[in-house]
């Protein structure tokens, strides 16, 4: 399924321009299919260095997000997923720079296989990019939300941080809670993808690959 709806992504890639990659186990049958166009794109811009490491590995020329004027298409894939194409994300750890790569897209594609989709975000546990002095204080913000937060082990990210992870909040208003997040000092963002949804989730199942739109 990963690989079916990696393969379904390759229609939203622009010829001839930049393409925004992801991390994680679906990203990466992406970056396995974009091999074949890479002739046809003049660049990707990654998401990790795991995804960096891929993608070269693959001959596919990586640019530093700010040499790119345009970035038509991001294409990542997802923890959780709603009906309104909001996201959890981060269960890798690279939320941080997936959230950036995703504000610079102009168009966001999530692929996911239909485990993902929810009524409700928030059963996965949300992820928390904290710097490592604040780890205190934010976990202790994060517990007064009424979830549990739990540091995650043997986790540093791209960025030389900590990930905390929010166990047990049902997540109702997406947007508010992801900006109530930030706002605790010592973030560096969360893994809700809710100001910033994607723009098509393709979503495979056992009999085939279909395109959901924002409700
Ligand atoms: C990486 O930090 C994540 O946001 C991934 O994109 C997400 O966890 C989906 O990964 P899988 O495709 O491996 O489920």
């Amino acid at each position: 399924m990963k690989q079916a709806v990696a393969r379904a992504a390759i229609p939203h890639v622009v010829e001839g321009q930049v393409v925004g990659v992801g991390t994680g186990s679906t990203a990466n049958f992406f970056i396995d299919e974009l091999a074949s166009l890479r002739q046809r794109i003049s660049g990707a811009v990654a998401s990790s260095e795991a995804t960096r490491r891929r993608l070269e590995a693959h001959g596919i020329k990586v640019l530093d997000l700010n040499e790119v004027s345009r970035l038509p298409v991001y294409v990542d894939g997802a923890d959780e997923i709603n009906r309104s194409l909001q996201m959890i994300k981060g269960g890798g750890g690279a939320l941080t720079r997936e959230k950036i790569v995703a504000a610079v897209a102009e168009k966001v594609v999530c692929i996911a296989d239909q485990s993902k989709l929810v009524a409700v975000l928030g059963r996965f546990p949300l992820p928390v990019e904290v710097i490592p002095m604040a780890l205190g204080h934010v976990r202790r913000e994060l517990a007064r939300l009424g979830g549990k937060p739990v540091v995650r082990e043997r986790c540093i990210t791209d960025n030389g941080n900590l990930i905390i992870d929010l166990h047990g909040i049902e997540i109702t208003d997406a947007a508010a809670l992801e900006s109530r997040i930030n706002q605790i000092v010592g973030v560096v963002t969360n893994g809700l993808f809710a100001r910033r949804p994607a723009d098509v989730c393709l979503l495979a199942s056992a009999s085939g690959v279909q395109t959901l739109l924002a409700d």
